[in-house]
């Protein structure tokens, strides 16, 4: 039986770094879950042949089945269950189109949750699963208001799925990082220069997710200055912090 890891999201920045942080890990091959086939293809080239690529929507239900049927087909140990594709937008809920926030909530919430339910079969004692949340979920933050509610939605679920699976051995992680230098991020917005504060390498977000995953921890954070987001959150009303985050990027957001 081979020992597996199955990623989502592996075309993105982030997804780039858990495939070479999995590549050291004692795993025959990567499923690496993404849409678009040319940087698929790239990963196979730049990392060999432990990738194996897939092309699947996750917002397709049956493309998404496809993972289904191959778990049926190949019975694999699946070692990690890495659940890191994403969708974001900075911008006004009112400037959302109908479809926008059915597939945000789709691939940030109810894909992770189905894919967990999908893979746990096929997982033993020591297995990890990681979903990446955001430091946006420690509080409502207006302008990313969908994505904000929806990394809350995976934290959470994510925490408590770490205690329900704790008599199968199977630990559960949410990541949640603050600014990560990847593509999602756009440099400029509303004709402005978008200052990331705090922002850090997914190089750095992956080794300390993994890191914590091992320890068994539900929760995985990697900079002091998250660290300090995430205290805040705990002892300042969130009114004061939805207020001071409001301010600091409203001017990236059309009237
Ligand atoms: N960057 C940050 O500042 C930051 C901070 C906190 C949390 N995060 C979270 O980190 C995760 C990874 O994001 P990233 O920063 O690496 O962004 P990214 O480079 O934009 O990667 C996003 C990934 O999601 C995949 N994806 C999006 N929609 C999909 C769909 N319908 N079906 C299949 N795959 C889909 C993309 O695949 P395609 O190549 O097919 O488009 C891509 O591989 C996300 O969950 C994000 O919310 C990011």
């Amino acid at each position: 039986m081979k020992n597996i890891a199955i990623l989502t999201g592996a075309t993105g920045g982030l997804g780039n770094a858990f495939v070479r942080e999995l590549l050291k890990e004692n795993v025959d091959k990567i499923w690496s879950l993404g849409r678009n086939q040319a940087k698929l293809d790239a990963l196979v080239d730049t990392y060999g042949e432990k990738i194996v690529p897939i092309k699947c929507d996750l917002t397709n239900e049956t493309e998404l089945k496809t993972v289904l049927s191959l778990l049926a087909e190949n019975k694999p140990n699946v070692r990690f269950l890495i659940n890191n594709a994403g969708l974001a937008k900075m911008e006004k809920i009112t400037r959302f189109s109908d479809e926008e926030i059915a597939k945000t909530i789709e691939i940030n919430c109810k894909v992770p949750a189905l894919l967990c339910q999908y893979v746990i079969p096929y997982m033993d004692r020591g297995a990890m699963i990681l979903n990446i949340s955001s430091a946006s979920s420690f509080q409502p933050n207006p302008y990313i208001s969908l994505y904000s509610a929806t990394k809350v939605f995976l934290r959470s679920y994510s925490r408590s799925m770490n205690y329900e699976l704790k008599e199968k051995g199977i630990t559960c992680t949410a990541v949640c990082p603050g600014w990560v230098d990847t593509e999602m991020l756009k440099p400029r917005q509303n004709g402005k220069k978008v200052k990331f504060i705090g922002m850090v390498s997914p190089e750095r977000v992956v080794k300390q997710a993994l890191k914590d995953a091992k320890k068994g921890k539900d929760m995985s954070v990697c900079s002091l200055f998250v660290k300090y987001e995430h205290l805040c959150s705990k002892i300042y009303p969130q009114k004061w912090i939805m207020r001071v985050w409001g301010k600091s990027v409203e001017k990236y957001v059309k009237e």
